[in-house]
């Protein structure tokens, strides 16, 4: 008898999910907006939630990324374009049997708890249905982000002003000849700086607060996968990547960007190989925040003016969930309190996968994510009690928030490789609960 599941999103999370639910042999239903799954890694995706750019390669390697039960081909490079990706959880789907279990074009537009237990999931066909637990994958990067509030004198703007998320880089015209302002220090501004700088008159890279620009590789070798053990302490960690970045890249300073005001792994990795060298051959220009627009130029926060033609805010992503009732479940700053990023801890049988920023790729954390949850739904993993599970969120929490620069990126921050030990510890914790309490009933 074991529940019926609705899996929200079949993205690489949502696949994950069904996947373990299959295995296990779980009656499940996964809906997914789009004709396709892949999500994010779908370049123009039907269902208009995909922030992907043109020449996107990702910046986690092939080799963290990858499923672990379906690695990816060994042909593709260490980091490879968003077109492999996509074709990498097709393959995934077809070899894992999951085509047919999921439900395209068909979009969760509603999901309420019902009271005495299970969760009613209205679809955009018209349908309601009933199940006893939801695992939702609608994934955290399609919500823009503006500037909140947005910069005086935008309004006045004459030029274009776009969010990452609408940056597609097909039009190879897009920035020819132009002056263009990019705005952030994320991987999205590392990405789109670099590209406007090979064809704009001039690129203007400003931001709030430095951040570490990271290489791909140290040693001939993709960084991420160097130092890949779990429990090793932080600081010895930080160390090792401070070490790292000053022989490979030296201070910030030396390029004119911002000096960062954190050490190294203090904030989500912003990773490049070619942004460095293109500040350094002059052809992208650091500059503090925007302090406001006027209708032909952008003024800095230390007076500095540009005639401006394009503005581009790469300020991140909203975490949110269309479907809930936000009174019910909401993550406000993006902030959702979780057991371990995946276990509310006030409304049961729903489960969150992929909601969580690695340093490092999400689907491997996604695909152990979901394993977990279909032990507990199974019946052979027991949650801690009550009062246990929100003092470990805290604490969690706490610890985070302790290491992490403040920001609205840093609400769900885990290590990959100890966030991985970490579940199979709980899960083998949970296990023994699971079977104390039935020994105890019996
Ligand atoms: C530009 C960019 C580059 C990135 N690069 C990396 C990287 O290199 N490595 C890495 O690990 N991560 C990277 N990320 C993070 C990214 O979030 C993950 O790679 C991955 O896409 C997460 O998968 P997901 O399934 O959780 O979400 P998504 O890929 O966003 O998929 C969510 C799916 O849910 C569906 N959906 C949403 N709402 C509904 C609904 N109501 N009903 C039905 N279906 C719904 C969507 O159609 C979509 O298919 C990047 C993000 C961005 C924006
Ligand atoms: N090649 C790739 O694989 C690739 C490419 C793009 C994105 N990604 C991933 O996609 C996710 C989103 O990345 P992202 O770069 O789009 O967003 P992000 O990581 O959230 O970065 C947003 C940036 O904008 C700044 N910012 C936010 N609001 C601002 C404001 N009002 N004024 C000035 N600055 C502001 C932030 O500064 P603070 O730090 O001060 O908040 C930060 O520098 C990340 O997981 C990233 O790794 C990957």
């Amino acid at each position: 008898m074991l529940p019926r599941v609705c899996v929200i999103g079949a993205g690489s999370s949502g696949i994950a999910a069904a996947k373990a639910l299959r295995q296990d042999g779980f009656d499940f239903d996964c809906f997914e907006k789009s004709d396709r799954v892949g999500g994010n890694w779908v370049f123009k995706n039907r269902n208009g939630m995909s922030s992907a750019y043109r020449s996107l390669h990702i910046n986690t390697s092939r080799e963290r990324m990858g499923f672990p039960d379906f690695p990816m081909p060994k042909s593709y490079p260490d980091f490879p374009h968003h077109t492999h990706i996509a074709a990498y959880f097709d393959a995934y789907v077809d070899h894992f049997g999951l085509r047919e279990r999921i439900t395209f074009e068909t979009g969760v537009e509603r999901a309420a708890p019902v009271p005495g237990g299970g969760w009613e999931v209205a679809l955009d066909d018209g349908r309601t249905l009933r199940y006893d637990a939801l695992m939702v994958a609608n994934g955290h990067h399609w919500d823009a982000r503006w500037p909140e509030p947005a910069f005086p004198g935008s309004e006045a703007f004459a030029g274009v002003q776009i969010h990452a998320h609408e940056y597609t880089g097909e039009d190879p015209g897009f920035f020819r000849d132009k002056r263009v302002v990019v705005l952030g220090m994320g991987n999205s501004a590392m990405d789109i700086a670099v590209e406007s700088s090979f064809s704009a008159a001039a690129t203007y890279l400003a931001a709030r607060r430095g951040a570490w620009v990271i290489p791909k590789y140290v040693f001939g070798r993709p960084l991420d996968q160097i130092s890949t053990q779990a429990g090793v302490p932080f600081r010895l960690r930080q160390r090792f990547m401070q070490t790292v970045l000053r022989m490979a890249v030296g201070d910030m300073e030396r390029y004119g960007l911002p000096k960062p005001d954190h050490r190294p792994l203090e904030a989500h990795p912003t990773v490049s190989d070619d942004l460095l060298s293109r500040v350094a051959h002059g052809e992208i220009a650091p500059k503090p925040n925007i302090a406001r627009l006027t209708e032909r130029t952008v003024v800095f926060a230390d007076g500095s003016e540009v005639d401006a033609d394009i503005v581009i805010y790469c300020t991140g992503y909203k975490v949110t969930f269309p479907f809930f009732d936000p009174d019910v479940i909401s993550a406000p700053d993006n902030d959702l309190p979780l057991f371990r990023r995946v276990f509310h801890p006030v409304h049961a049988g729903v489960y969150f996968i992929g909601l969580l920023q690695p340093l490092g790729a999400i689907m491997p954390l996604a695909a152990a994510q979901s394993e977990w949850v279909c032990d507990h739904l199974a019946g052979r993993y027991a949650l801690p009690a009550p009062a246990e599970l929100r003092a470990d969120i805290e604490r969690e929490r706490a610890r985070m928030f302790k290491r992490y620069v403040a920001s609205k990126r840093h609400t769900m921050q885990v290590d990959y490789d100890d966030y991985l030990a970490d579940l199979r510890r709980e899960r083998r914790r949970g296990a023994e609960r699971a079977r104390a309490s039935l020994a105890a009933a019996a």
